[in-house]
Formats: C-alpha cells, structure tokens, sequence
C-alpha cells in the first residue's frame, strides 16, 4: 500500500516502477480513503499501542493506493524493498530509505505474513477484484 504520504508527494509511479521492474505482478489495485472502521481493522494488531490513534488518523488522512503483488517470495521480498520501519534504519535502495524521514510518514506498508496478506486483501478487495493474468516477461523472470 502507498500511503497518504506517498499519494500527496507524487510517488506512487516511482514504487510501482520498483514493484514492476522486480518483476513482481499487480494483480489488483485502487486509489482509496479509506474509511475509519476499516483503518481500525487494517491496524487491528497494534491497537492499545501509543502510536495507534496516530497512525488510524494519518492512514485515513487521504487516499492510499492499494495493491495486490503476486510473485515468488512476495510477501518476504515487498518487506525488504519497503525496509525498516524507521527511516533512519531503512537501507539507501529500499523505498523508506530512499523516500521517507519519520516512522509516522514512511510512505508504504506492506504485509508482514501470508496470514495478514490474506486478512488485508480481504479487507480491502472483493474476490473479483483480482484479476489472474500472466506477464509477457515471466518465462525471464522464473527457472
Ligand atoms: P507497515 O505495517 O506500515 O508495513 O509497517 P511495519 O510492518 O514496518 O511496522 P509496524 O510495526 O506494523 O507499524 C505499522 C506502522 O505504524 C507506524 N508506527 N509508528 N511511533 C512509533 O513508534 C510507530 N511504530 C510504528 C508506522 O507508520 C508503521 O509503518
Ligand atoms: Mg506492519
């Protein structure tokens, strides 16, 4: 996900550039405010933590563009290229080390297990929202 951040300093082609020229496959996407109920359950995890009230405001601040990403490895692979979650932490290369300053504005999330992935995508896409299809370039990218 491209955060409000993201979204409102223009930078949603540059980390999709990053997700496509992996090779990585978007296989559903959208550009949403994302209502507060939702945010509360999309960051279920870290309620009753001091930092919950902040970033429920921040991540309904604005729209944020949604992605499902397909691949071998995604969901390991997304976390790497989105890097720490402090900034200050985050390698040069990855999106918040390259892109972000402060924890609270670090312009991407990504899931952290196949079981969030699968919790998050249901929350934020219908089924038919999906779409399967095969990349040109995949006999490339895979042995
Ligand atoms: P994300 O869920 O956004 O992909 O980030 P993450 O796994 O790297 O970090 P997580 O621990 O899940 O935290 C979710 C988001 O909450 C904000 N945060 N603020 N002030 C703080 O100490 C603090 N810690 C986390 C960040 O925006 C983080 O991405
Ligand atoms: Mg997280």
């Amino acid at each position: 996900m491209v955060k409000p951040d993201g979204v409102q300093r223009a930078l949603i082609g540059k980390i999709l550039q990053r997700i496509e020229e992996k090779g990585f496959k978007i296989v559903a996407m959208k550009l949403a405010l994302m209502p507060v109920e939702k945010a509360k359950e999309h960051y279920v995890e870290h309620v009753g933590k001091k930092f919950y009230q902040d970033l429920v405001d921040f991540i309904t601040s604005g729209p944020c563009v949604s992605m499902v990403i397909e691949g071998r490895g995604a969901i390991t692979a997304m976390r790497k290229m989105n890097g720490a979650t402090n900034p200050v932490d985050a390698v040069s290369g990855t999106i918040r080390g390259d892109l972000a300053i402060e924890t609270g504005r670090n312009v991407v999330h990504g899931s952290d297990s196949t079981a969030s992935a699968t919790r998050e995508i249901a929350l934020h896409f219908c089924s038919g929202e999906l779409v399967a299809y095969k990349r040109i370039d995949e006999e490339w990218l895979y042995e």
